[in-house]
């Protein structure tokens, strides 16, 4: 089968590629280093030609509302003519977990136009919501530093591994269109323990504040905000596991 991956060069997209091909899926790792531009529509009538599924994991350079809002419009209206054009028969997409509860942050209400395009798109769909990913913990981490001190709300949270995120990306892909799907990490940790337990693991001796007035990138949450409904699929990687991967890879 051709898979076309869009954002193929990415955190998750490099995994989804490498996934489908020990599977023995003929993939095309598709984005603007390929000549691939889903914005400008470059390359995208080629890179379709035969292809069965396209998983788009493409994520936007800009997290600025506009910015963000005039990327996923563009992108969207580019691939799903060209996926009708191709006969493309199902397209696949990773969103986030919650994305109506947090556009406060304007980058969620683009990904929210992103769903509703897919929607209307006639294209037969998957969307795979992901809670946040163990690899931006430390963005999480950086956002609430104010000097040497960390403000975080106790609010919960469910990261899981990029690892796990690709595999069900992979199934997804594998699958027929099942319309919105959620997947989420093994656990739930309150957001300020996560994050003292990521520090602690990278030896920052900064001192993380419980702060339930304190906002996700100027997000008020609460437990319900960042946590999947019950019948999310769970990951397999905890986050021990990963610290402690990513410590010996760093070492
Ligand atoms: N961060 C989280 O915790 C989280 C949680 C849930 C869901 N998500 C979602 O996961 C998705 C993937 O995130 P990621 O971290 O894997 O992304 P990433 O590592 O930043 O990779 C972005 C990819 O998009 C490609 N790209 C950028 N502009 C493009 C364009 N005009 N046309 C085609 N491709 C383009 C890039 O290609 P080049 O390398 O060629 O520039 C790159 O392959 C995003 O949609 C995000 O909303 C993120």
């Amino acid at each position: 089968m051709k898979i076309v991956v869009i954002g193929g060069s990415g955190l998750i997209g490099s995994r989804v590629v490498s996934q489908l091909r020990q599977r023995g899926h003929d993939v095309l790792a598709a984005s603007p280093s390929t000549g691939v531009n889903t914005v400008t529509g470059e390359g995208l009538k080629d890179a379709f030609a035969g292809a069965d599924v396209v998983v788009d994991v493409a994520n936007s350079p800009s997290f600025e509302t506009d910015a963000a809002m005039a990327f996923f419009e563009a992108a969207g209206r580019n691939i799903f003519a060209a996926e009708k054009a191709a006969g493309v028969k199902l397209h696949v997409a990773l969103s986030v977990v919650g994305t109506e509860r947090l556009t406060e942050f304007g980058y969620f209400g683009a990904k929210l136009a992103q769903e509703r395009a897919i929607e209307n798109s006639g294209v037969p769909y998957t969307i795979v919501r992901a809670t946040q990913f163990f690899e931006f913990v430390g963005g999480i981490a950086q956002s609430a530093t104010q000097g040497e001190t960390l403000h975080v709300p106790p609010a919960r949270i469910q990261p899981m591994a990029a690892d796990d995120v690709a595999a069900a990306v992979v199934d997804a892909a594998l699958s027929p269109g099942k319309g919105m799907i959620e997947v989420a990490g093994p656990e739930s940790f309150p957001m300020d323990q996560l994050i003292r337990t990521y520090l602690a693991a990278k030896k920052d001796r900064k001192e993380v504040i419980t702060d339930p007035a304190a906002r996700y990138f100027g997000i008020a949450v609460d437990d319900r905000s960042l946590t999947p409904d019950a019948g999310a699929r769970l990951g397999k990687i905890t986050f021990d596991e990963w610290l402690r991967r990513d410590q010996t890879a760093a070492a």
